[in-house]
């Protein structure tokens, strides 16, 4: 397979091996998209080498391309959820915006010196943290270390595909005024934080401390409750009521232990998934697909599908999933096979 090579023509032809297209690149792609219910799988060694070398030749910032540079799936956006994934050279700072649809982050590697900007307060990017950036606050990403920074999104923008309002700061004042840091005062990291004076609209960004979930699935594990077809699985709550992470999208981590072999189901909802650890199998319909450490996949609605991790150590999966759309507009359903 062709090489990363030097020129953006390169990085084309290497996204497009790999079924990724590049933003500031050839949007289209240049690979016929796949079909099959395995084919929305995308490898980390694509990701990764595609984003790096993105971050050497697409410039970001007030002085580059408007917007992020990011890899996603030649097949993703064909879903009404989808993740991509995004990178952040050193020294970079984006140039703040905010828009209609709901970005959501899970951060795969980072120097401790970068920060989300999310409503003037940075948060830290540690591995495994998951940051919400809902409809209409405004963020930015500076990344003052030494190494890059990757994360991958997740976003909802099937939800809202007429108008996408966005609304960025200008190239010559481009970046959010810094008034907290996260940790600091009553709006703080973690569970805790003040209300909003709009408890609706807009809903405060959030961070999700891989500290607290990794803590959580320990305590799912202790208990001993596993879910038959879910494994040991969190939820990612809403700060205000309880309830999923964002209006339309719900982050889930799970843990799956090794040769755990799920019950299949299916429900009308779409779930992507990020492989945080270890390696597994996600069988759909009867057709396997088999993901390593980085790796992005999705199910698509209503396909039969569960988990079989075929080594013995345990795996981790970060996903996002629309039943909180599906559910408001009263579609959701979901089926669960008692047996093989
Ligand atoms: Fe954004
Ligand atoms: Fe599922």
């Amino acid at each position: 397979m062709r090489d990363v090579g030097t020129t953006h023509e390169d990085l084309e032809q290497f996204l497009a091996g790999h079924h990724l297209v590049g933003a500031g690149l050839r949007r289209e792609g240049r690979a016929t998209p796949r079909e099959g219910n395995t084919a929305a799988h995308w490898s980390w060694e694509g990701i990764y080498k595609g984003l790096m070398q993105s971050g050497k030749i697409v410039t970001i910032g007030p002085n580059g391309m408007t917007g992020m540079r990011s890899v996603v799936g030649i097949e993703a956006r064909r879903f009404p959820i989808w993740m991509n994934a995004q990178i952040l050279m050193p020294g970079e700072r984006t140039q703040a915006h905010r828009n209609l649809r709901s970005e959501t982050r899970l951060v795969c590697q980072a120097p401790k010196e970068a920060v989300f900007v999310c409503e003037n307060q940075t948060y830290p990017m540690e591995r495994g943290d998951v940051v919400t950036n809902p409809a209409w606050t405004f963020h930015d990403h500076w990344n003052k270390g030494d190494t890059p920074a990757i994360w991958v999104d997740g976003y909802d923008n099937g939800y809202n595909p007429n108008v996408n309002v966005d609304e960025r700061l200008p190239k010559d004042a481009p970046y959010q005024a810094i008034k907290s840091h996260a940790g600091e005062g009553p709006i703080a990291v973690g569970d805790f934080r003040a209300l909003p004076d709009d408890p609706v609209f807009p809903i405060p960004p959030m961070r999700y401390p891989w500290a607290a979930t990794h803590g959580a699935l320990s305590a799912l594990r202790a208990s001993g409750t596993a879910d038959p077809y879910d494994g040991f699985m969190t939820m990612l709550a809403n700060p205000i009521d309880g309830g999923p992470t964002l209006p339309t999208i719900a982050w889930h981590a799970q843990l799956l232990e090794g040769k755990q072999r799920t019950l299949p189901h299916r429900h009308n909802s779409t779930t992507f998934y990020f492989g945080f650890e270890g390696e597994g199998a996600l069988v759909i319909e009867g057709e396997r697909l088999n993901w390593n450490q980085g790796d992005i996949f999705a199910v698509a609605a209503w396909k039969w599908h569960h988990h079989e991790i075929t080594g013995g150590g345990d795996a981790i999966l970060f996903s996002i999933d629309d039943w909180p759309a599906m559910k408001k507009l009263g579609f959701y359903l979901k089926e669960e096979a008692r047996g093989f």
